[in-house]
């Protein structure tokens, strides 16, 4: 698992091992943790050295890739999109051209809903036109399109997995989302509430119910499921795809904010900030796919158990995994 220390692969590092499967995690940890990993062997390396991977694939017998590893801030891609290309698509090139010559041949791509742009409809099926509006959503589409082609040539078959807004924690509370900085509404709703600074509304003049944007919060949880769920699938012999990991259930930033203040019993301090270039007002998916194929049904959608997991979450460990100060 490359990537397996960070917030969504340390969840599903940690399904899949609830599963019965072993797990090698490589990673960076340029963003990731050490103590993420839950004991899981942890290789320190970076996508970028293909002789690493090579070796780690070597070393460990994988017989799957499952790719975490990227940066993932839309305004920083839009920054340096030299850096993202080289992080997302060049390391991730890497990644496949080392498990081509080792002989590893099923990968699962963290994908995102940012490769299909601003929606033409709703919810958004995997056939939806993808035209993503920023060089982070670019850079996982790129991936995408040359997934094909690696199949063909080497016989690497691969899930890409259209994340929506992953949030929530661990229900046991071991760990959590722990970015920094922190770019997720969640979190940062909770921040606020914890003291923190408030909480910025980018636009509250959307033409939805209450003109703030709308979006599909998924708990990561359910998010590590759908991966458990998409390695047997490829092990069963299935085909590869790409599927929407979604509730098909849309939250506004209102909604987060209030449930934050109904899981912490605090007020949430806001400020309305104007709207950011290339975010839809509307973006949730249709699951249809994902259910059908993968028998995959998330246990937690609703946003109250999402939001009162990252609560128990951050308000155990205020400052993560390190005890540095926020
Ligand atoms: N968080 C979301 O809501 C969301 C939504 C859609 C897609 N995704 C995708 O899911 C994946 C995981 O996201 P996350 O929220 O867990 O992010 P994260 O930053 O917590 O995890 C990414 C991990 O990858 C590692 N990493 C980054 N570059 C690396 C490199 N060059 N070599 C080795 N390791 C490297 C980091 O140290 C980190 O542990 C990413 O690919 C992201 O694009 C996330």
């Amino acid at each position: 698992m490359t990537g397996g220390a960070g917030y969504i692969g340390s969840h599903a590092a940690k399904a899949l091992r609830a599963a019965g499967h072993r797990v090698v995690i490589y990673d960076n940890l340029s963003a990731g943790h050490r103590e993420a990993a839950l004991g899981a062997t942890l290789i320190e390396g970076d996508i970028g050295d293909m002789a690493a991977v090579r070796r780690a694939l070597r070393d460990s017998g994988a017989s799957a890739v499952m790719h975490f590893a990227a940066w993932l801030s839309v305004p920083d891609s839009v920054r340096d999109p030299a850096g993202y290309y080289r992080n997302n698509v060049t390391g991730t090139m890497g990644t496949l051209e080392a498990m081509a010559a080792e002989g590893c041949r099923q990968f699962f791509f963290s994908s995102t809903c940012a490769v299909y742009g601003e929606p033409v409809e709703t919810p958004i099926r995997e056939t939806h036109p993808t035209a993503p509006v920023n060089a982070y959503g670019q850079t996982k589409l790129a991936v995408e399109h040359a997934l094909p082609h690696f199949e063909r040539a080497y016989g690497i078959r691969s899930i890409r997995l259209r994340y929506f807004n992953a949030a929530g924690a661990d229900p046991d509370g071991e760990i959590g989302e722990d970015h920094a900085p922190e770019i997720h509404v969640i979190p940062r709703a909770i921040e606020a509430a914890m003291g923190g600074p408030p909480i910025q509304i980018f636009g509250d003049d959307y033409p939805t119910p209450d003109g703030t944007c709308l979006r599909d919060y998924i708990h990561v949880t359910d998010l590590a499921d759908a991966h458990v769920r998409a390695l047997g699938w490829l092990q069963r012999g299935g085909a590869s795809g790409s599927y929407n990991a979604g509730t098909e259930r849309p939250s506004s930033v209102k909604d987060v904010i209030a449930a934050v203040e109904r899981a912490t019993g605090r007020a949430v301090a806001q400020q309305l900030a104007p709207r950011r270039a290339g975010d839809p007002a509307i973006l949730y998916a249709s699951a249809e796919r994902i259910r059908r194929d993968l028998g995959w049904v998330p246990e937690r959608p609703d946003l109250e158990t999402i939001v009162t997991d990252a609560w128990r979450w951050h308000s155990a460990r205020p400052h993560g995994f390190a005890n540095r100060p926020r």
